[in-house]
């Protein structure tokens, strides 16, 4: 028996419609609650985020969150999604420099802060300091 090859067409398009729809979904509901995410996944796992702001911000800088978190005026908590400070900013820009170099000069491909893979990460060059320029500490 020969079946219409129109029905094998149809059948083949509705599994990659249903495939692009798995995959445009957003992430687990449970850790889908960082709401200022720039660089980062915005699905990212709260372990992984928590792995990445202390082993490679805090420690790799030497300095604890504040040093890039404002803290809410009122309850004064920190309030992670806040952009007020200028660190964070620079912070930022660093994830994107740190990002490129190990796309450009090490050809990792899809490189993103926190993978193990990465040839430079902020600690390459920061050493447990802020400000890896000040020699006179060294
Ligand atoms: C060197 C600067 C720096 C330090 C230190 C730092 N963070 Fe962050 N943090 C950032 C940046 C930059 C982002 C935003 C990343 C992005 O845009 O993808 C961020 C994002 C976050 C978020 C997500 C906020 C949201 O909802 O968008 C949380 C939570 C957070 N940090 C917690 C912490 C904690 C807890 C510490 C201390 C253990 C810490 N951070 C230390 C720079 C820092
Ligand atoms: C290629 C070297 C290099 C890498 C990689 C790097 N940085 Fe930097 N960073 C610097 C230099 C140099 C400065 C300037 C220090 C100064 O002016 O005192 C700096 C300054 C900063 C500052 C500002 C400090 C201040 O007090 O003004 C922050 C915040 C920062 N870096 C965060 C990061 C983070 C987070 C990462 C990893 C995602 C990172 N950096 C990766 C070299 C680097």
């Amino acid at each position: 028996m020969k079946l219409p090859r129109k029905l094998f067409v149809i059948a083949g398009l509705s599994v990659s419609v249903l495939v692009g729809i798995a995959a445009v979904r957003p992430g687990n509901p449970p850790d889908d609650k960082f709401i200022n995410l720039k660089v980062l996944p915005k699905n990212i796992s709260s372990k992984e985020l928590s792995e990445i702001m202390v082993d490679e911000f805090q420690d790799d800088l030497g300095v604890s969150c504040n040093f890039c978190h404002a803290e809410n005026k009122d309850t004064h908590r920190p309030d992670y999604a806040n952009d007020e400070k200028p660190e964070k900013q620079i912070a930022r820009y660093m994830m994107r420099v740190t990002i490129g170099i190990n796309k450009k000069y090490f050809k990792l491909h899809r490189p993103m802060i926190g993978d193990s893979t990465l040839q430079i990460t902020c600690g390459t060059c920061h050493h447990g300091q802020a400000h890896p320029d000040n020699t006179t500490t060294q």
